[in-house]
């Protein structure tokens, strides 16, 4: 632990480092990412198999949906891991939106610059990391939408599939079986994409490594 360095600007309390080393990740987060990520690969692959079983010879059909299954249940109770530690930690401020419409878009387009080209010339990121408000518009935004929409919505209606007659009347006023069943395949699509854009964007660090073993440490360097 050491002393605040001022221009963070952040409760002395908030502020820990090691080595010049920000605290940005506590454990609980560190755990469920890894967790989760390992969980979402395991869903794509046994979903890709549920879906286009004609395809593919890797396991039985049988196997790819009990592995779906218990996977999903898995990765389930550990969404509520990381939204019990943020609900009933002082880091829920990392998931606040930012409520002054053109400071959001001022501050995203200047990070849209940074992506699209200051990055290439070796420039700075715009947006300052510190352990309450550690993500930039871009990641805020797109974590927000994320964590608390599409993944709440894959969630149920995976859960709706998994039991169809228990849920018949959920289902039934949804549309049918097809709606859900479509929804679910649609935002299966979208994190295939999402996981391969995040895992390239999470090596845009100081080095391809940065940003990963931060998320293993917890510790961030100063960008
Ligand atoms: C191969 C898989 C993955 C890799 C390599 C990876 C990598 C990373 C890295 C390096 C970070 C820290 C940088 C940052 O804050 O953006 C991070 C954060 C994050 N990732 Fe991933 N990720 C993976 C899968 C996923 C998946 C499937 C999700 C979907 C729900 C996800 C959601 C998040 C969220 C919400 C954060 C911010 C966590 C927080 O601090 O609250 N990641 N990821």
């Amino acid at each position: 632990m050491s002393s605040i360095p001022s221009e963070h600007n952040q409760p002395e309390a908030w502020i820990k480092t090691k080595d010049s080393e920000l605290y940005i990740n506590p454990l609980p987060v560190r755990i469920w990412h890894w967790l989760n990520a390992l969980g979402f690969v395991t869903l794509i692959l046994t979903g890709t198999h549920i879906r286009y079983a004609h395809l593919f010879n890797l396991m039985t059909f049988e196997t790819a949906v009990k592995t779906h299954n218990w996977v999903a249940f898995a990765v389930i109770a550990n969404y509520f891991v990381w939204l019990g530690f943020y609900i009933f930690s002082d880091r829920i401020t990392n998931y606040h939106p930012e409520l002054n419409v053109k400071k959001f878009f001022d501050n995203a387009f200047k990070q849209m610059m940074y992506y699209g080209y200051g990055i290439f010339r070796g420039e700075k990121s715009p947006h300052k990391v510190v352990p309450h408000d550690k993500f930039n518009p871009m990641q805020s935004i797109t974590y927000q939408i994320i964590m608390l929409l599409v993944v709440p919505i894959q969630f149920a209606t995976g859960l709706m599939m998994w039991d169809v007659k228990r849920f018949e009347g959920v289902i039934a006023l949804l549309g049918g079986v097809e709606v859900v069943n479509t929804v679910h395949v649609l935002i299966y699509i979208f994190f295939v994409s999402f996981t391969m854009i995040h895992a390239y964007m999470g090596a845009l660090g100081h080095t391809p490594a940065t940003h990963f073993r931060e998320m293993f440490t917890g510790y961030e360097e100063e960008h």
